[in-house]
């Protein structure tokens, strides 16, 4: 049982669920490139670097700001990461990207941080400029803009990652907008056992589920699973999504089917309104709190958060306190990257001990918001 008042990840729902499927995946409906759906974008990153043909030892840039998810990958595969400076506002620091650019660098990692977008006209040139791939590390977004193209569209690659925004368990798109290779995966078979798992799962977080459709749906695939044959190992039943840890063994699992169907009818257009106007109403009143300061005073159109990232100024590890009072607020003091130097990174290390994520997904209602306004006026 969680212990927080208010929920911490968005469920289905089928306010939020549409009758016709469609595609989701960074203002790309209708992308017409190559697209795969693996597991995780941990993994989409590990794949894509072998698709950039990417070899053992090459060097990859990867900024100083990240969670560990996206590096243990880079280093699994066997490539050396260098990583860069951001500053205080989430912002790449180009000098020192470029100083840090030699003959065995092959890529350069950006993130669009919370789903605000970087500048990635100036990030394209320089990765062309110095002829290194560019990965666009899309995690954080669900649909989005920067210079009038879509968000996903810049990178030789692009990674996407599905449940930081749409009630499924696993799920990410790795996109290939450049790359010279027939990209194929050999997916493992999804086994019966992780199918129903992952059904239990989503029951398990819903709510609404009234509509014969969705009920309809769950039936069809529960049949299917129980025609297969249950040849599934242990690890069908105990994977988990819940960590931050690259695991070798699941680089073959695809985006498991129950997901697939949740993303394919998924209303974007309505969960992009609501993650705004959640943003907005928090933004609205957090500002007025004294020693409250938000990373983005405001929001830009077309940007659909992923979180509101705030700071309590003078205080470190504020997330603690919003915890202790019932409230899902996290930092990424627990994933920064095991080889990371904190001390040659200080705006990077004040972010992983100062900048608090606030939930601002489509599952909140307005009295959850209230809930959160007034806790955080408390932290002192
Ligand atoms: C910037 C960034 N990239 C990649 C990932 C990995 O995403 P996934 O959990 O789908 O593997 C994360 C996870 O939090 C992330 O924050």
């Amino acid at each position: 049982m969680s212990s927080f008042i208010v929920p911490k990840k968005q469920w289905l729902s089928t306010q939020f669920l549409t009758a016709r499927a469609a595609s989701v995946g960074g203002g790309l409906n209708g992308y017409s490139g190559k697209r795969l759906s693996p597991f995780w974008a941990r993994n989409a990153i590990f794949h894509g670097l072998s698709f950039l043909k990417v070899s053992p030892g090459d060097r990859v840039l990867v900024p100083s700001y990240i969670c560990r998810a996206a590096v243990e990958p880079i280093v699994s595969y066997g490539a050396n990461v260098d990583f860069y400076r951001v500053d205080r506002n989430c912002r790449l620091d180009f000098e020192d990207i470029v100083s840090k650019i030699t003959s065995s660098t092959k890529a350069l990692l950006a993130v669009h941080y919370f789903g605000f977008p970087q500048e990635m006209g100036r990030v394209q040139a320089l990765c062309r400029q110095h002829r290194i791939f560019l990965i666009e590390d899309c995690a954080h977004v669900l649909e989005g803009h920067s210079e009038g193209k879509p968000l996903g569209s810049f990178g030789d690659i692009s990674v996407f990652s599905w449940k930081k925004f749409l009630p499924v368990y696993d799920g990410a798109d790795l996109l290939l907008n450049n790359v010279a290779v027939e990209p194929t995966i050999s997916w493992e078979r999804e086994k019966s056992l992780f199918t129903i798992k992952v059904a239990k799962n989503l029951i398990e977080d819903a709510s609404g589920w009234s509509t014969g459709q969705v009920l309809g749906s769950f039936a069809r695939l529960l049949q299917e699973c129980k025609s297969q044959p249950v040849t599934a190992g242990a690890s069908a039943f105990t994977v988990t999504t819940d960590t931050d840890s690259f695991d070798p063994s699941l680089i073959r699992w695809s985006m498991s089917r129950l997901s697939r169907w949740v993303k394919a009818h998924s209303d974007v257009p309505a969960i992009v309104q609501a993650r705004r106007s959640h943003y907005r109403y928090l933004q609205d009143r957090l500002m007025k709190i004294p020693g409250v300061s938000l990373l983005h005073s405001c929001l830009p159109d077309g940007v659909c958060p992923w979180i509101l990232p705030l700071v309590f100024d003078g205080i470190t590890d504020a997330h603690l306190a919003l915890r202790r009072m019932g409230i899902p607020a996290v930092t990424w003091g627990g994933v920064r990257p095991a080889s990371m130097r904190s001390e040659d990174y200080p705006d990077a290390h004040f972010l992983y001990d100062n900048l608090v994520f606030l939930p601002v997904h489509q599952s909140l209602t307005k009295s959850d918001l209230d809930v959160m306004v007034e806790t955080v006026s408390k932290i002192k």
